[in-house]
């Protein structure tokens, strides 16, 4: 094949062929398409879109680009679940050991933040001793024994992915939903757990902030899933005001341990047990109420014991910044917004994430977020409460908190906005 002629027809709306997508994919993670030539590509993709049976062969073509990995021989279902990522998402902090205490194996392999997003394994790394690094073997034992891992993925898993989503990255070509509905789902399939939900975000803080985009990325997720063989739902939920109150990296394991115990935020409670819900359905346990294990101290054991089997100490304390400032109401009125994207940059302008892969990320630093959407505060009231230990930092990370608040009469706006089956 000619990389420049495929270039070419998609650049007018043709449709490439599965040797064709198959070949690309291959071509590319060995070096002999240049990513200059990749880049073209994927611009033409995000401008043209791709058929579904183009994005399936993508999926297959990233898919076969690695290992596939095999959980069905745990004497446990293994459900797995994936977040497409937003502000103070810290659900999978939680969801794991709740999951596993109720005898579900969830092999939950995380990234890293970038941009405005934050990452599960930054998150973690908040936690004295843990480490995010285990091989297939520790996984499996962790699994077997406890019933939950949150890990990095192997190098093995989708190769391809990691090179296509590094050159997306730096080109202006992630938000695209063929793009981001092959990634995502060619990793999940890898995996091989035996069922997945997915928690498919929109508003501001959102990858993709449009209801109808959400909607097109679910239904093109879950029609993947389920033509692989792979149970897929997808719950379609509301990221346009942060979730929970801590948005950071040590805040947000501090919250997460409160929904372990029993407390924590209304919307991070409700999440968490919706998600939970689908994934105990889909495990054939759709009639176990995960709520009790919140409050009765199971979902915490299973918590402490994955933590300690990666090395990490749970009662040791968590990284607090020297410096902490609060950001206080202008004005009487009430809170028409609180712009999930506003408050995730201020974060990482204040050092909770990074600008290039690799850069360091400062675990203590982070935002409280102390109104919802609905509060009435009058003038002086504490809005943000505000963790750094870098003036500099502070600084940009109050400037884009500026714009975080909407006054006005705030709009009625469910959590889970709906459900997309096969
Ligand atoms: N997460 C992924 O793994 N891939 C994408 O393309 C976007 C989010």
């Amino acid at each position: 094949f000619d990389v420049v002629d495929l270039i070419g027809r998609k650049r007018f709306a043709g449709q490439l062929s599965d040797p064709e997508i198959a070949w690309l994919v291959d071509a590319f993670t060995r070096g002999v398409v240049a990513p200059e030539q990749m880049s073209s590509l994927l611009m033409a993709i995000v401008i043209q879109g791709m058929e579904r049976g183009e994005i399936r062969a993508l999926t297959d073509a990233i898919i076969a680009s690695g290992e596939r990995m095999d959980f069905s021989g745990l004497g446990r279902p293994a459900i797995d679940k994936h977040s497409t990522g937003g502000v103070g998402d810290k659900t999978t902090l939680p969801l794991v050991p709740l999951l596993a205490s109720l005898g579900v194996a969830v092999p939950q392999l995380s990234g890293r933040g970038l941009g405005h997003t934050g990452g599960t394994l930054d998150k973690l790394e908040s936690i004295p001793g843990w480490r995010a690094e285990l091989t297939n073997d520790e996984m499996t034992a962790m699994l077997r024994e406890i019933g939950g891992v949150i890990c990095a993925a192997g190098s093995g898993l989708a190769p391809a992915d990691k090179k296509l989503y590094a050159l997306r990255d730096v080109t202006g070509t992630v938000a695209a939903v063929p793009l981001i509905a092959s990634s995502i789902m060619s990793k999940k399939i890898a995996e091989g757990a035996g069922g997945l939900v997915l928690d498919v975000k929109f508003g501001s803080g959102a990858f993709l902030p449009s209801v109808a985009d959400a909607q097109e990325l679910a239904r093109t997720m879950v029609d993947l899933g389920t033509d692989s063989g792979l149970p897929t739902v997808a719950l379609l939920t509301d990221m346009d005001a942060p979730l929970g109150r801590a948005v950071g990296n040590a805040n947000e394991v501090r919250e997460s341990v409160e929904v372990l115990a029993g407390g924590g935020p209304a919307d991070t409670v409700a999440l968490t047990l919706a998600l939970a819900r689908e994934m105990l359905d889909l495990a054939g346990l759709g009639d176990v109420d995960p709520a009790p294990a919140l409050s009765d101290g199971r979902a915490m054991d299973a918590w402490r014991r994955m933590i300690s089997a990666q090395g990490g100490d749970p009662d040791a304390p968590l990284p607090v910044a020297r410096e902490t400032e609060i950001v206080r109401a202008d004005r009487d009125g009430e809170i028409a917004r609180v712009d999930a994207r506003a408050v995730g940059v201020g974060a990482w302008r204040l050092g909770a994430g990074r600008v290039r892969p690799g850069d360091p990320v400062d675990h203590a630093a982070g935002v409280e977020v102390l109104v919802r959407p609905g509060d009435r505060v009058r003038e002086g009231d504490a809005l943000f409460e505000v963790s750094c230990d870098n003036a500099g930092r502070l600084a940009r990370g109050l400037e884009a908190l500026g714009t975080a608040i909407e006054w006005g009469a705030a709009p009625e706006r469910p959590l889970v906005a709906g459900r997309v089956t096969a």
